[in-house]
């Protein structure tokens, strides 16, 4: 059951995100507010989490497909035990034209010094790292557990010296809270090893209680590195790329924009997202996601999984980012948008 898949828009499928975790140690602001995901927040039993089995089952199935890229996120994915050998499992798979895959993962950076070379040994590609300020008062008011910045810079930093780059920085920029650090930010990573991208604040999930005027406009954001380091654009790395690169005039690098809101990027989307508890996602706004795990624990077979994924693949609709209109509720249709931690970034 291989061959290339395409959706209703003729959207590729190429990109597998994978949430391993539905927890975090971090309670940004703008994903897990501390009013929603408290003492009392129901999580996912550890019964319902799918194994590093069914994980690297699932992942073959999508690599068979045309998937070749897979990246574990969570939640924070570095808090699921022994990651390291679901790291050892995935790298061992190989497209179907013999290649192994880009194999990476989103972090908030947190425990990133302890674990850079162990995973750099399991096999890991590359890590992306979440850092939303340079200025400690801003960024524990961000993550909101008093986590200090040098923290992070700590674990990039090892993760540049295991070689698990390409290594980009997102930081999610939220008007009124960290939008004076855009400048600074740019500053410090112009000329690093690092790829800085800036996110734009988006309305994903029901909880954080987003609102259009809290998001700086990407255009707004190189219109102010610009002003101080002059930038140019450039074409994309590969075709559906989630950020739009700048690269410094003078030849310091170059930066991301991640435009969800202002400039959706969903016609090029193939993404697909496997939550903690295995429902596939099409669609990071989505409300439903479809079970397989069910089929892994009803015994299916390998053919009748991969048959499902196809039909779940073709039928997709989604364009959610295009279609958007403003809603404070994290409503769409009436129904609850699942929360990124869960379903993974
Ligand atoms: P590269 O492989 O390095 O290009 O990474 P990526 O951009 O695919 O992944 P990353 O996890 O770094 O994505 C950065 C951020 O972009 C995510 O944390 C989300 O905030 C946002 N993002 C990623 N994919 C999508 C998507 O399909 N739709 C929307 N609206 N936002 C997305
Ligand atoms: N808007 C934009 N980006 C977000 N992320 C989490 N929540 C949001 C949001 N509401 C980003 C994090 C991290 C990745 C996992 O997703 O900053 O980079
Ligand atoms: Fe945790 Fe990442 Fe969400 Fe922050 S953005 S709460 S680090 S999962
Ligand atoms: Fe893809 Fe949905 Fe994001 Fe659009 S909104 S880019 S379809 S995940």
């Amino acid at each position: 059951p291989t061959g290339l898949l395409g959706d209703t828009l003729a959207r590729p499928l190429h990109d597998l995100r994978i949430s391993v975790t539905d927890r975090c140690n971090f309670r940004c602001v703008y994903c897990m507010p501390k009013e929603v995901f408290d003492k009392d927040y129901a999580y996912l039993p550890q019964t319902s989490l799918l194994s590093f089995e069914e994980i690297t089952r699932i992942a073959r199935l999508f690599v068979a497909h045309g998937v070749e890229k897979l990246r574990l996120t969570g939640g924070e994915p570095l808090l699921r035990k022994n990651l390291e050998r679901l790291v050892g499992m995935l790298a061992e798979l190989r497209t179907p034209g013999g290649k192994p895959l880009d194999l990476t993962l989103t972090t908030n950076g947190s425990l990133l010094a302890k674990k850079a070379q162990s995973l750099k040994d399991a096999g890991l590609n590359r890590v992306t790292v979440s850092l939303d300020s340079l200025d400690d008062a801003i960024f524990k008011r961000m993550n909101d557990v008093d986590f200090a910045v040098a923290d992070v810079l700590n674990g990039l930093d090892a993760a540049h010296k295991a070689g698990l780059g390409p290594i980009k920085v997102n930081m999610v920029v939220k008007g009124g809270m960290n939008d004076q650090e855009i400048v600074p930010m740019a500053r410090h990573f112009k000329g690093s090893p690092y790829i800085l991208r800036f996110i734009e604040y988006m309305d994903v999930g029901a909880s954080n209680g987003w609102n259009m005027r809290e998001v700086v406009p990407s255009a707004e954001v190189v219109r102010r590195v610009s002003a101080d380091m002059p930038l140019l654009p450039i074409d994309a790395n590969y075709t559906g790329e989630t950020a739009a690169r700048w690269r410094y005039a003078d030849g310091g690098g170059e930066i991301g924009v991640i435009s969800s809101v202002t400039q959706a990027f969903c016609h090029d989307c193939s993404r697909a997202r496997l939550s903690t508890e295995g429902k596939l996602y099409t669609c990071l706004f989505a409300t439903r996601g479809s079970d397989l795990r069910a089929l892994l624990r009803d015994g299916r077979s390998d053919a009748e999984i991969s048959t499902a994924i196809a039909h779940i693949w073709r039928a997709r609709t989604d364009r959610y980012s295009e279609t958007r209109t403003i809603n404070t509720e994290g409503l769409v249709l009436g129904a609850r948008k699942v929360e990124m931690s869960y379903i993974g970034g």
